[in-house]
């Protein structure tokens, strides 16, 4: 009996040797794309592909392996968006590739974390909401018809995402990294839960009603509606915003208990709809590995642009080189009745700019 405290401990030391010092635990599944496609997610043991699923992840996954594939898929969607959103940013989200050996960038609570933990959290429920209207799900099919009264020229029918579903099995897959004790500080743990709330907000917010028309000949006097979710890039683009307007917060007491403030500017709580981050972030200039910074030299930057593309911007004033590229076009088509199009293929030559 005597011994049973010290085995408790030494146990709980074994933990903190496996989880102790990551606090970016939480988004270690987005590493699932690498291995989690290849297996048909019919047996428990497939739930350790990813060896650093945290352990209330491990046991959701043992328990909805049908699941599985569908975060495997919100997965890849993640970093698929993240990069379209970020290709004209220095900070491209390429780093997000390394899943689940994260980079500095998306490993110490900065901006570019935030951004990925909302994404990651609006995928895994955007991915589920519509995996059940498609019935690939066991447990879940098409969104419970909208409370709203429809509108005099259509009725509600058809399959809409079932949103309330994801919102609830998405959150609890990717919440529950937090609820793990040793994920990192309270502080860490806090912003990673809000900033996963916010993306999850976006979600909601991106609901809309989509329609079909029927009719004589395409009339469109009758309408079939129903509540979709829009696209996960349009819900990256969204999040953009909130990543350039994020707070800086600090963890301290406000009243009675301890919370995220903002560090400047006015006291107040932290907003649900903002992100929030802790440790700032290079400009991603230079090439700094300790900072998860890659650099711009080489990247590709538009002469003509204003915005963050711009060579200005991306190539931090240190110029760039031109080079000159050839692209093959379909040109001078001619339309053939009846129903074929040829073309030729013409070769142009344009200019493109790279850092230096
Ligand atoms: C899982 O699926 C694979 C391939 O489809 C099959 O060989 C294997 O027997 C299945 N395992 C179980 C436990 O059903
Ligand atoms: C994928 O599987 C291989 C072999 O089982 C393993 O070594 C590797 O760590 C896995 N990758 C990830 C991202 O879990
Ligand atoms: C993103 O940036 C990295 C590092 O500068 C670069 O290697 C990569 O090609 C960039 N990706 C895109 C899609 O521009
Ligand atoms: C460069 O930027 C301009 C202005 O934003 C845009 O019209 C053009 O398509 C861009 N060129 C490339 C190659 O992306």
């Amino acid at each position: 009996m005597a011994l049973e405290p010290s085995a408790l401990l030494m146990a709980r030391a074994a933990l903190l040797l496996v989880f102790g010092t990551s606090s970016c635990g939480a988004i270690q599944w987005l590493g699932l794309t690498a291995n989690g496609s290849a297996v048909g997610w019919n047996e428990s043991q497939h739930c350790r592909l990813l060896d650093r699923l945290l352990p209330d992840q491990y046991q959701l996954c043992k328990r909805n392996l049908e699941l599985m594939p569908t975060i495997v898929h919100a997965a890849s969607q993640t970093k698929l968006a993240c990069q379209r959103t970020f290709s004209d940013m220095r900070w491209n989200c390429s780093s997000i590739e390394l899943a689940p050996d994260y980079t500095p960038d998306l490993m110490k609570g900065t901006r570019e974390a935030a951004f990925v933990y909302a994404l990651a959290s609006a995928a895994v429920s955007h991915s589920i909401s519509r995996a059940c209207a498609a019935g690939e799900l066991p447990t879940c099919s098409c969104g419970a018809m909208p409370a709203e009264v429809p509108g005099p020229n259509f009725r509600w029918g058809g399959c809409g995402d079932n949103l309330r579903y994801g919102l609830q099995l998405g959150a609890a897959f990717a919440d529950a990294p937090m609820k793990f004790s040793k994920s990192g500080t309270q502080a860490t743990r806090l912003m990673n839960l809000h900033n996963n709330a916010v993306g999850r907000q976006v979600l909601i917010d991106s609901l809309e009603t989509k329609c079909k028309c029927h009719g004589v000949s395409g009339s469109c006097s009758v309408k079939t509606c129903w509540k979709g979710l829009q696209d996960l890039g349009d819900i990256g683009d969204d999040l953009k915003s909130k990543y350039l307007a994020a707070t800086k917060v600090i963890y301290r007491h406000m009243g009675v208990r301890k919370q995220l403030v903002p560090k400047e500017l006015d006291i107040r709580p932290v907003r649900d709809a903002e992100l929030v981050y802790m440790v700032s972030s290079p400009d991603y200039c230079n090439k700094n590995p300790k900072l998860g910074s890659y650099g711009t030299q080489d990247r590709l930057c538009n002469k003509t642009s204003v915005g963050s593309d711009s060579c200005h911007l991306m190539c931090c004033g240190r110029g760039y080189n031109a080079f000159a590229e050839t692209v093959v076009e379909r040109c001078q088509c001619k339309y053939y009745w009846c129903c074929y199009v040829t073309c030729k293929k013409c070769e142009r030559t344009v200019e493109r700019y790279v850092c230096k």
